[in-house]
């Protein structure tokens, strides 16, 4: 079996007990890139499951290599958008951790609409994560780490938590770079309270994303 994890339903949630051979806490990536924190995180903890998390197919590919070569049976992926997928496909008070590492900081004005850290991400993940559940966060990127402290500062339903610290094994392949070109990487981490289950109505598209037919 492949550990992809096949797209059947846009909008009912992923039935997690059926994709993963066992009902342990469940931890999540978003963008794992190729993976190399993702595998190395569920080689050494057999006990929990893991998502990764990743819209592009060539690292997908990567990933899923990575998995069958390492014979893990507790990691599988999901190759499509991560706020999407938060919003429409996890279930309720479903996940344990989430991590983000070094994020897109979409650093032009006009495309920071497109960054992950938005008020309505927190919203999904206060629906998602389990109360005292934990989202663990780095990026070298300084103007991106201030703006994501002041988002979850201003949202009293996250507390900031220990940010982790990862042993060089664990460390994703752009800390690698990050970490010898001697940049400076900002880490954060937030606490979930225990706060009623937000609504997240239907989305809607902004008139600027609606498919057009000769686009
Ligand atoms: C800058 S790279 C970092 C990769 C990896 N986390 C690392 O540290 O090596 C960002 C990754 O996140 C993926 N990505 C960015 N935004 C995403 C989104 N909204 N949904 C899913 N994947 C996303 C990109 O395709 C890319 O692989």
């Amino acid at each position: 079996m492949s550990a992809i994890i096949p797209i059947n339903s846009l909008t009912t949630p992923l039935p997690l007990d059926e994709l993963f051979e066992s009902c342990a806490p469940l931890e999540i990536e978003i963008g794992c890139g190729k993976g190399r924190f993702l595998t190395t995180r569920a080689q050494k903890n057999p006990q929990l499951r893991y998502l990764g998390i990743e819209r592009m197919r060539a690292r997908v590919g990567r990933v899923e290599k990575k998995i069958k070569r390492l014979n893990l049976k507790n990691v599988r992926i999901l190759r499509l958008e991560a706020f999407y997928t938060f919003y429409y496909l996890l279930p309720v008070r479903s996940v344990r951790t989430v991590y983000v590492f070094f994020p897109d900081p979409w650093p032009k004005r006009h495309h920071r609409g497109r960054r992950l850290f938005e008020p309505l991400f927190l919203d999904t993940l206060c629906a998602r994560l389990e109360v005292g559940g934990t989202i663990q966060i780095a990026t070298d990127h300084a103007e991106y780490f201030t703006k994501i402290r002041e988002t979850f500062a201003a949202d009293t339903r996250f507390i900031e938590t220990e940010a982790m610290e990862r042993a060089p094994d664990e460390q994703t392949e752009f800390e690698h770079i990050f970490r010898s070109q001697g940049l400076a990487i900002g880490q954060c981490a937030y606490q979930l309270c225990d706060t009623p289950i937000p609504h997240l109505p239907p989305l809607t598209i902004p008139p600027e994303m609606e498919p057009r037919a000769n686009a």
